[in-house]
């Protein structure tokens, strides 16, 4: 009656009773799981397909806001670049980079973030769906834990939502080249913005009019036009708009009681150029293995 009671009839009818296990306890019964006997159901197990990343290769997760050119605008975020916005989305990443320690660079800019793995890394056994999917819903759920911290006096409309993908880079150039892409897409979006927004705001242009001028034009036309219409010299705009966040680990001094000091490891944000050699100069233990 009581093994009736705890699986069903239908689950006690696949079971051989010499695989049963109990542990008795003084007040309960319990199933001892780890030798619970497979149900005639186990087998829909082998419809799940194995998904782990190539070894020996980056893994990036990137994660993307879904319609956010729709939820900034309901959320007023300001125009081009909100500072509130962009300083929560660094937020929401480091607290993805405390939990995945194997996280040894982050790169973000606009509504997304890459997340790049150690190359060596065996978190979740490398599995691409965890990855991705652990990855993005600590992202999402961070977002709107820290919102208020950034937007003090609005709450979210609604539940904002991310997309995630795992990629993989073989080689330390692929990994750079990713990298790079989209410091470059940073670099040619905000000054497409930054011209577009000086032109509206700042010259009473309708959008479709702003559109209109910009339409063919170069970098450097655009540079012309904010430098003489507007007296905006776009290399001097904020380096975080212009060239993205970066997040590194780097060990730093801490104070100790005794007058010591004892090295500590931080998240640090840096607004720099990773397209360059410099940076990866700098910094090349990311790209050896450890
Ligand atoms: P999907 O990602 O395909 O769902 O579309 P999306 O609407 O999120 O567009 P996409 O990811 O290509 O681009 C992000 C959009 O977010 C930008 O086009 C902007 O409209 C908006 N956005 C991101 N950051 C800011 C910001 O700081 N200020 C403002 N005003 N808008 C921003
Ligand atoms: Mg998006």
């Amino acid at each position: 009656m009581l093994i009736g009671f705890c699986f069903g009839r239908v689950i006690l009818e696949t079971f051989r009773p010499s695989k049963f296990s109990f542990v008795r306890s003084t007040t309960r019964i319990f199933h001892h799981s780890s030798t619970m006997a497979k149900s005639k159901f186990e087998y829909v197990r082998l419809f799940e397909t194995e998904d782990r990343c190539l070894p020996n290769a980056w893994i990036v997760v990137r994660v993307d806001g879904k319609g956010f050119h729709k939820f900034s605008t309901e959320h007023d975020y300001e125009k081009p670049n909100d500072l509130r916005a962009l300083s929560l989305m660094n937020n929401a990443a480091m607290s993805v980079m405390e939990e995945f320690k194997d996280i040894c660079l982050a790169y973000g800019q606009s509504d997304e973030y890459s997340f790049v793995f150690r190359k060596e890394t065996q978190v979740y056994s490398r599995r691409s769906a965890k990855l991705s999917t652990n990855v993005c819903s600590l992202f999402t759920s961070a977002f709107v834990y820290y919102w208020s911290e950034h937007f003090p006096t609005s709450k979210p409309l609604y539940p904002p939502v991310f997309d995630g993908r795992t990629v993989l880079y073989p080689s330390n150039q692929n990994i750079r080249d990713y990298l790079s892409w989209r410091q470059a897409d940073c670099h040619i979006n905000n000054l497409y913005n930054t011209t577009f927004w000086a032109l509206i705001l700042k010259a009473g242009l309708t959008p479709v009019e702003a559109e209109q001028k910009l339409k063919g034009t170069l970098s450097g036309d655009k540079n012309e036009i904010l430098f003489s219409q507007f007296s905006i010299n776009y290399n001097k705009e904020p380096e975080m708009l212009r060239k993205g966040t970066t997040l590194v680990r780097r060990k730093v001094p801490i104070a100790l009681p005794d007058g010591g000091t004892r090295e500590k490891s931080q998240i640090v944000q840096l607004h720099t150029d990773i397209i360059g050699d410099e940076f990866w100069n700098e910094n090349n233990h990311l790209l050896t293995i450890s």
